[in-house]
């Protein structure tokens, strides 16, 4: 498929219930979804096709979190512009949970999965050690942790 003609700007807050109608449609994590932290893409068409944020932990961390895409524009380059652009305006480190079969997804853009509980920000060991329970039980996907540590 060819690539989606699209620019990435930042959120406003008449882009909230986008966001967050968005973020509920492909059913991830619905929390702290604050506007002021997101980047949305735009189609050349004018119509919003797809969002992520930055997150700061109290930790410290950084994570980038809430990449979605609007399902009719997918496989077009969209979530990737996306990240190339926010990583174009942060520093290392930035984590980031995923699904087990995303992980190869985010590689390309220089994302490792990191597997020691004991390496990670306090954030996110939290949320892994719920994740590896949940796991056992056959409740969800694999839960990957991963860092990107720059160019
Ligand atoms: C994951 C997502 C953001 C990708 O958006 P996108 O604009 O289609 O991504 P791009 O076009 O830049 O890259 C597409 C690549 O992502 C990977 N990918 C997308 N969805 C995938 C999935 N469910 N499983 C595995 N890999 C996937 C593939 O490698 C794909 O390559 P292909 O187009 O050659 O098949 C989009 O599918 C989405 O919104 N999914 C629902 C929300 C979600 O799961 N977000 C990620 C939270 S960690």
């Amino acid at each position: 498929m060819s690539k989606a003609s699209c620019f990435i700007r930042k959120a406003t807050r008449e882009d909230a219930a986008f966001i967050c109608r968005l973020i509920w449609r492909v059913g991830i994590n619905p929390l702290g979804l604050n506007w002021r932290r997101f980047v949305v893409a735009v189609h050349e068409h004018g119509v919003r096709i797809g969002c992520a944020q930055i997150k700061s932990h109290k930790d410290g961390s950084l994570e980038l979190a809430s990449v979605a895409v609007v399902p009719l524009y997918r496989h077009q380059g969209v979530a990737e512009t996306m990240i190339h652009e926010i990583l174009e305006e942060q520093n290392p480190p930035i984590y980031l949970t995923c699904r087990g079969s995303l992980v190869s997804f985010y590689e390309r853009f220089g994302f490792s999965e990191l597997f020691e509980l004991e390496t990670l920000p306090a954030y996110f060991r939290k949320v892994k050690r719920v994740f590896n329970w949940l796991e056992k039980l056959n409740w969800v996907e694999r839960l990957a942790v991963m860092v990107w540590k720059g160019k």
